[in-house]
């Protein structure tokens, strides 16, 4: 029924778009729960997959629910062998973001058999198959721009580990994984799990909505989170940080460009829509890169670079009066830098960590029998009535 009573929300500032139970954030006191837990213990004591289950099922899960989920992700890394051809096909300077994309794309096409909304067998199957086969994706992404072979997984190994090896292992050498790197990577991927209605979950849910499959819904999600005001800032801050250094103008000379609103220059990595304080992803993300670089044996002078813009930001009228805070991807760049991955895989990286929270929203739309096409109504502007006059 329309009333003719739209109103205009641009960018969705004030308007909640459905009911959820997955997330809470609290963006003034900086305060963020995944299913009720606080952010701060789970980074510090639960694992990607046990989250990845709290997220979606809304409870953590029992020793044995937590064995059977990690064996049958386990059992299902493989990717079917026709994708080497569809990986073949595309240039090595195709960004991973898109490789990922597409990828998941073209992995729907290979099962028909879990592309149902409404059966529950069929929802858990995809479920299962994204979180196997997605990091795999993601890895060959990354193998492909170094022009290296595609390893295969080994199941052997834990999730995380797994994905390590497959982005730095090759067929030439053994390869240990570095238990330092494991645990800095597995825990930066808990705090990326979920955001609650971010731009992407929010795409996850609309493309969800008109009841197309979790694969193409999550495909979805992931070019959403591509943009540089979304995921893809954790590139653009490395990207920025590295033009400061290069240029040799400083960080004031930036920051006064910055505060001029000079096009095209925002600082990367700072500010967010719900959190007017210190994000709480950012503090730990922040804790832990002087830990890890060190553990790693790696000094970088662009997290230097990093601190000092932060400070002088943190101390300026024009981010104190807009209440402009580091985000998560301030930092998160430097620990991908120094664990070895190439700038071009960071937001990749933001995606394994966000997936679990795309299928929890796309399930708790798609389970919820109230829940409706998403269809936005607009205020016309264009012309009136008009004819053609030939
Ligand atoms: N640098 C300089 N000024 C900024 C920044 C920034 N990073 N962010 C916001 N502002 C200013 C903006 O110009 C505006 O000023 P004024 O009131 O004078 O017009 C004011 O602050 C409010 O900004 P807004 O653009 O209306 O805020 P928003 O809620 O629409 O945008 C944001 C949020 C995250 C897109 C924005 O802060 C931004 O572009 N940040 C940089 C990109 C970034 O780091 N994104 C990652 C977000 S967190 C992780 C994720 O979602 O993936």
């Amino acid at each position: 029924r329309r009333t003719g009573l739209t109103t205009l929300d641009n960018g969705f500032v004030n308007t909640a778009s459905t009911r959820s139970a997955i997330t809470f954030i609290d963006g003034d006191q900086g305060i963020l729960r995944y299913r009720g837990y606080p952010i701060e213990e789970l980074a510090q004591g639960s694992t990607y997959l046990e989250t990845a289950w709290l997220l979606i099922h809304g409870e953590l899960p029992s020793a044995s629910e937590l064995e059977e989920f990690d064996a049958r992700i386990r059992r299902h890394t493989l990717l079917h062998e026709d994708m080497r051809r569809f990986f073949a096909a595309l240039p090595h300077t195709a960004h991973p973001m898109t490789v990922l994309s597409s990828g998941i794309s073209a992995l729907s096409t290979y099962y028909e058999d879990s592309l149902s909304v409404h059966d529950p067998a069929q929802v858990e199957a995809a479920t299962i198959r994204l979180l196997a086969k997605l990091p795999v994706i993601a890895a060959y992404a990354h193998k492909k721009t170094l022009g290296q072979a595609f390893l295969y997984p080994d199941n052997s190994l834990s999730f995380v580990d797994n994905f390590l090896k497959l982005n730095f292992g090759t067929n030439a050498e053994p390869y240990e994984v570095d238990p330092v790197l494991s645990k800095a990577l597995e825990r930066l991927l808990i705090l990326h799990e979920d955001h609650e209605q971010n731009a992407s979950a929010s795409t996850v849910r609309l493309v969800g909505s008109t009841e197309a499959n979790m694969f193409v819904s999550v495909a979805a999600g992931i070019a959403a989170l591509s943009g540089p005001l979304h995921g893809g800032a954790n590139e653009a801050v490395l990207t920025m940080l590295a033009k400061i250094r290069d240029s040799g103008e400083g960080v004031e000379k930036f920051v006064e460009r910055v505060k001029k609103k000079e096009e095209g220059v925002r600082l990367m990595g700072f500010g967010h829509r719900v959190y007017k304080s210190y994000d709480p992803r950012a503090k730990l993300v922040k804790e832990s890169a002087d830990e890890v670089l060190d553990s790693l044996g790696v000094t970088d002078p662009l997290l230097d670079l990093a601190r000092e813009l932060e400070q002088i930001a943190l101390e300026d009228d024009y981010f104190i009066e807009r209440r402009l805070y580091p985000n998560v991807d301030f930092y998160t760049g430097v620990l991908y830098k120094a664990m070895g991955f190439p700038p071009r895989m960071f937001t990749v990286l933001f995606a394994i960590g966000r997936l679990p929270g795309w299928i929890a929203h796309w399930r708790e739309a798609n389970g919820d029998p109230t829940t409706k096409i998403g269809r936005p109504q607009q205020l016309y502007t264009g012309p009136h009535e008009r004819h053609l006059t030939r």
